[in-house]
């Protein structure tokens, strides 16, 4: 049983250094990517603050779709280019949206979320899909975010077979 132990850290520098050791813990010994990227999303939803989805897309042709994730229901398909995870995919680059509702395009699978950060998963140059994560909370992620993000999905994509 894995049970995620609650962050204690100065700064959320020092809280994604913890959670990087933890999902290094996590996905030992496993490279399956469904199985890796559930246990991914169900710690980030778990171990940071102010989430309401977690989840993973992943590229199939030109589309994104849905794999594993922690919050409501959600769009199955994505197009490419389409909404913010759309957006990452174009961009191969993380894409940080304070305000969701000033996103032109935003596709609003829950309509709490009004903040968003989507980081693309790149193996050797390859997208496989992205990262998505949403607050109800506006600005709720910064940069700090999305170092710390940028660097779990590439232990996620090192430690998984696509
Ligand atoms: N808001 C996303 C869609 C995915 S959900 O947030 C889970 C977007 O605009 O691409």
């Amino acid at each position: 049983m894995f049970d995620p132990k609650p962050i204690v850290a100065a700064d959320k520098a020092a809280a994604y250094a913890e959670l990087e050791q933890q999902l290094r813990a996590l996905l030992a010994g496993e490279r399956d990517f469904t199985a890796n990227a559930a246990n991914t999303a169900a710690l980030l939803f778990h171990s940071l603050p102010g989430l309401n989805w977690a989840g993973f897309y992943r590229l199939v042709g030109e589309e994104l779709l849905l794999g594993p994730f922690q919050g409501k229901p959600a769009c199955v398909r994505i197009p490419a280019g389409k909404g913010v995870c759309g957006a990452a995919v174009a961009q191969r680059a993380t894409v940080l949206v304070p305000n969701c509702r000033a996103f032109p395009g935003h596709i609003p699978c829950d309509p709490a979320s009004k903040s968003e950060i989507v980081v693309p998963l790149l193996k050797d140059g390859r997208l496989l899909g992205v990262l998505d994560l949403d607050s109800p909370i506006l600005s709720h992620f910064d940069a700090a975010d999305q170092a710390g993000l940028e660097r779990l999905v590439a232990v996620f994509v090192a430690e998984t077979d696509s």
